[in-house]
């Protein structure tokens, strides 16, 4: 039995969510695949850095009281992995859209420690995409980071392990999850304000939601898709956003009413000098088309290839559960390829 050492870099949402699928999966995992593992490390700012190779507390962190282990100062990572043994570094602190750091200096810091790195984080692979992976390579660990983009639903993996040698022309989809709920809530009869006021008490936009909003997350999730998928890197500033907040509930409810509704659409094509052009902003699509029928905080994504002409992925109620799916299954693919 191959017993890893994990260690959790972020403990907000997806961390916290990773933390209780990993302790709920624990029994499982041991009796369908013979790895066992143990949360040596957790990390957060207010947490401190917590390191114990004979394994932490961690049901007793998510109900807030001491996970036990001995604190280490956040400016030495490579001291903390050390002391925690980590095989697995789990990045998951708040991503950083201008440069993807410090979690791409905290992704580096555990490949040079040989752990393989896993991320929810979209900032290293928008910013370090192919210098993350030639260092995996040189290591010999994998850099894994499913739930950028729609959580834990395979996209990255579909392409890796399912999709050899295809090449991808085109993505068209819709990305983000606040401003499709916000969208569908204008439609229901709400004002813009009133549907997103709604969207931050169902917990699903932040506090400011303008980086969902004005199409920055849409953005950054296109730039992440078409550098890793189409090989090519763009950066968010070049998709170029355009953002929900000008259309009033009168023109989206009258495109629905007339078979033509809004949606947030996010597109990349390649180009023919070989480059990718990307966009996201509002578009009517019209009522057949399967996107005007994704609602809510729902996502859709069609990948035209050269040897499948239309494939679409889809995921529906989203929440902490599927978004932790995403590291957790990175994780058991690169144990299991072990
Ligand atoms: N939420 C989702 O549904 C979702 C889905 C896919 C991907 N993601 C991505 O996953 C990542 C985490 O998201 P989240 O929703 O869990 O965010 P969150 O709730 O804000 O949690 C972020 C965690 O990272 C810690 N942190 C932030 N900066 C840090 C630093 N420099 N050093 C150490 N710890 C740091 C925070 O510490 P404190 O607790 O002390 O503040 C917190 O524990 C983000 O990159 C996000 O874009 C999120």
């Amino acid at each position: 039995m191959t017993t890893y050492h994990l260690a959790l870099l972020g403990f907000g949402n997806v961390g916290r969510a990773l933390a209780q699928l990993l302790l709920d999966k624990a029994a499982e995992v041991r009796e369908r695949y013979g790895l066992d593992y143990k949360i040596t490390g957790l990390a957060a700012r207010r947490l401190g850095w917590l390191a114990d190779p004979n394994g932490l507390d961690v049901a007793a962190a998510l109900a807030g009281r001491a996970a036990g282990g001995r604190p280490w100062e956040q400016s030495d990572i490579r001291a903390w992995l050390q002391a925690a043994r980590a095989d697995v570094l789990f990045e998951n602190t708040s991503m950083n859209p201008q440069t993807g750091q410090p979690a791409i200096d905290y992704l580096k810091a555990g490949l040079e420690h040989g752990a393989h790195i896993i991320t929810a984080n979209k900032g290293p692979v928008v910013h370090a995409f192919q210098e993350l992976s030639a260092l995996a390579r040189a290591k010999g660990q994998g850099f894994r980071h499913e739930a950028a983009v729609m959580g834990g639903t395979p996209i990255f993996s579909l392409f890796r392990e399912a999709l050899p040698g295809v090449q991808l022309q085109r993505f068209r989809g819709i990305l983000n999850s606040t401003t499709n709920l916000i969208l569908s809530e204008m439609e229901a009869g709400l004002s813009f304000e009133a549907a997103v006021k709604k969207a931050q008490d169902l917990g699903i936009a932040e506090t400011d939601p303008s980086a969902d909003v004005d199409g920055w997350d849409a953005a950054v999730k296109v730039s992440a898709l078409a550098t890793v998928l189409m090989g090519v890197p763009v950066k968010p500033q070049a998709v170029n956003p355009t953002g929900i907040r000008a259309l009033t509930g009168e023109q989206v409810r009258a495109a629905r009413a007339a078979g033509q509704p809004y949606k947030l659409i996010c597109r990349a094509e390649r180009a023919a000098d070989g480059g990718v052009t990307a966009s996201v902003r509002p578009e009517q699509v019209p009522a057949g088309d399967p996107l005007a029928n994704v609602n809510g905080p729902d996502s859709i994504v069609t990948f035209e290839m050269d040897t499948l002409y239309s494939l679409t992925v889809s995921e529906q109620r989203p929440d902490a559960v599927t978004t932790a799916y995403g590291p957790f299954a990175d994780f058991l693919g690169l144990a299991r390829r072990a």
